[in-house]
């Protein structure tokens, strides 16, 4: 410490009462220091809140508000940042903040502010970025008056809350410089906002993901010449999506999810620039056009829970720049072998569950060696699983359930050596094969959920399930395995669901699996699992999604 005190000395030799005068000056002067207006402003917004995370210790009346925490300055000593986020704030937000005439930002996110947003901060005629985020504000946004003059408002964040009603369509005509509105995660009514990108040209982002908006994707949309990103998942949109939209080229992320569009996709084409493109959990029909390797900046697209067809475009594979393509519970259909995953290095997701694939596996998957999730269930696939899944050293979720694969030893023996994957879903194969014994079999070192069930196998519960200690979710049910439930079951010890039901496993329940450690245990066992019974466990899908591999899975809306 001393020798850091001396260098600061050194470095900036000022005479110690040089400084004291400087100082003495600075705090004298009157215009050094914030007005008594801007001071009382900030202090209504104190006043406002029954919890101030221990402002008040700062927040001191006789001295320069711009020393407060939370506030910046200008030079000429006007408030210019309000910055209170995460402060465990409760209360209201006082309209009088609206006073500070230079205010440009205030942040009061992740706070647990409750009312309504004061009209006055969104009339306000200074600030540029305004993010109430993460509270609880209620009620409805109110139109702004007609007179109202353009105001400067940049980015307006709103989302995580508890507003209702419908968004007002006059921010539109006033917010003439808006460049973000995030509204997402509250619960707005109505007509999707109308956009006005002829009155607001910088417009660049709307996010209006989890609300309860109805009705059509509305027109105007293509004088967004900025618009990049474009998110209204998880609402209740419906109709086709509007040629309009096809003209906003610079349209960077499309995600809309969960609603009910419907149509085909040959104009998303024309958005050349699409990174995301995510229009899962609708109603589309129709195939992928072949035009759709001219999306070269591609990433991710989902199209999962449509009902689209047809057979996969080679041209699929001019995207070379897809990290994630999510297909699955859709009816597409023909040789899957047509993609090329050579050109698909970036791979880290691919799930086409549930189609209507034909043919094999196809070998250039095991190329993508960043393969993370691979999910190719309940497709028409034969032959087997190749030795090159070896390959995939990234691969953590693996789940070939209903392929018509044979050959249980063999496939296992393939698996064990991976290191890398923790899921493993193998049911609804190998029909009326026998469960392989110890010798051949291990591996498996970083396996939490493994499910082989609904394969009718013949033989006992194998003792190299005792070595998978990392277990957590083991599947066996609906195989014709005998013999007793051994007492190494215990030694599970971080398995908290297990099913072995409609087998033929005969003796008695041993009482070791009352000892199992997960089991036991109230706090380590996620909540969802300790309700269920142990056995006559069947729908699968009443645990998360992601475990969920029946078809059930198209079920939804719900
Ligand atoms: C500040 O704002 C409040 C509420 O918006 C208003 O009633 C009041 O007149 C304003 N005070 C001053 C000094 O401008
Ligand atoms: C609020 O939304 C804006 C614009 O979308 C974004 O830049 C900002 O990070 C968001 N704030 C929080 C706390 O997430
Ligand atoms: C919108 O705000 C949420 C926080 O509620 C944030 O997670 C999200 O990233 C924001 N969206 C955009 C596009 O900035
Ligand atoms: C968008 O701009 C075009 C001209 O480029 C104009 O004809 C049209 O009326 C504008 N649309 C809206 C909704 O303002
Ligand atoms: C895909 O790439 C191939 C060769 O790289 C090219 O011949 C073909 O026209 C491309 N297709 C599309 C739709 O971009
Ligand atoms: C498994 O696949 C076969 C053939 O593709 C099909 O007939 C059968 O219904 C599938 N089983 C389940 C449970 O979906
Ligand atoms: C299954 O694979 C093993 C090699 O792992 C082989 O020895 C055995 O013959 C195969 N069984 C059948 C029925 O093909
Ligand atoms: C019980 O398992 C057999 C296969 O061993 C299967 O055919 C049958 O459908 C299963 N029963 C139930 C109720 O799941």
């Amino acid at each position: 410490m001393k020798s850091l005190d001396h260098s600061h000395r050194s470095q900036f030799p000022i005479p110690f009462f040089g400084l004291a005068l400087v100082l003495l000056v600075f705090l004298a002067s009157p215009t050094r220091s914030c007005t008594e207006q801007e001071k009382s402003s900030l202090l209504q917004l104190l006043a406002g809140l029954s919890h101030d995370g221990d402002l008040t210790a700062s927040w001191r009346s006789n001295t320069d508000c711009c020393r407060w925490e939370g506030i910046n300055c200008s030079p000429n000593r006007m408030v210019t940042d309000v910055v209170l986020a995460s402060r465990g704030l409760e209360g209201s937000i006082s309209p009088f903040l609206g006073n500070l005439t230079s205010l440009l930002r205030l942040d009061l996110s992740h706070n647990l502010l409750s009312g309504g947003l004061p009209l006055e901060l969104l009339q306000s005629s200074s600030i540029l970025v305004l993010d109430v985020s993460f509270n609880r504000l209620t009620g409805g946004l109110s139109e702004l008056p007609s007179s109202t003059p353009a105001r400067p408002l940049q980015v307006l964040n709103i989302s995580s809350n508890l507003f209702t009603g419908r968004f007002p369509s006059t921010i539109w005509e006033v917010m003439k410089s808006l460049v973000a509105l995030n509204a997402s995660t509250n619960s707005f009514t109505g007509q999707m906002p109308t956009m006005s990108c002829v009155s607001a040209p910088s417009f660049a982002v709307l996010e209006l993901s989890f609300n309860k908006f109805s009705g059509n994707i509305p027109p105007g949309l293509s004088n967004c010449s900025m618009l990049k990103l474009l998110s209204v998942g998880n609402n209740h949109l419906s109709g086709t999506l509007p040629d309009e939209l096809f003209k906003v080229t610079t349209l960077e992320h499309l995600s809309l999810p969960f609603n009910w569009l419907e149509g085909e996709l040959k104009g998303i084409i024309k958005l050349t620039n699409l990174v995301t493109l995510d229009l899962g959990k609708n109603e589309f029909r129709g195939n992928i056009p072949e035009t759709i390797g001219e999306l070269k900046k591609l990433e991710e697209l989902l199209l999962d829970h449509n009902s689209m067809s047809g057979e996969l475009p080679s041209a699929l594979s001019n995207c070379t720049n897809l990290v994630t393509l999510d297909l699955k519970v859709n009816h597409f259909n023909g040789e899957f072998t047509k993609i090329n995953f050579l050109s698909l290095p970036n791979l880290k997701i691919l799930d086409i569950f549930s189609n209507d694939f034909t043919g094999t596996i196809t070998e250039s998957i095991y190329s993508c060696s960043k393969l993370t999730a691979l999910r190719l269930s309940f497709n028409h696939f034969h032959g087997q699983l190749s030795e090159k899944i070896g390959n995939l050293k990234s691969l953590s979720f693996l789940s070939l359930v209903n392929l018509s694969l044979t050959n249980i030893t063999r496939t296992l023996q393939i698996l064990g050596s991976s290191r890398s994957l923790t899921t493993i879903f193998i049911g609804f194969n190998f029909i009326h094969e026998t469960m392989p014994e110890d010798d051949n079999i291990g591996g498996f070192e970083n396996l939490q959920a493994l499910s082989m069930n609904y394969c009718s196998l013949s033989g006992t519960l194998p003792g190299w399930l005792s070595k998978l200690t990392r277990l957590k979710m083991l599947f066996l049910q609906s195989n014709q395995l005998t013999g007793p439930i051994p007492d190494w079951i215990s030694s599970l010890n971080l398995l908290f669901y297990l099913d072995i039901s409609n087998n033929s496993f005969t003796g008695e329940i041993p009482t070791a699996l009352m000892e199992m450690p997960m089991l036991k245990s109230d706090k380590t066992a996620p909540k969802i699992f300790s309700e269920l019974p142990l056995y006559f466990f069947h729908s699968i899908c009443r645990i998360p999604q992601t475990w969920c591999f029946s078809k059930s899975a198209q079920s939804r809306h719900q």
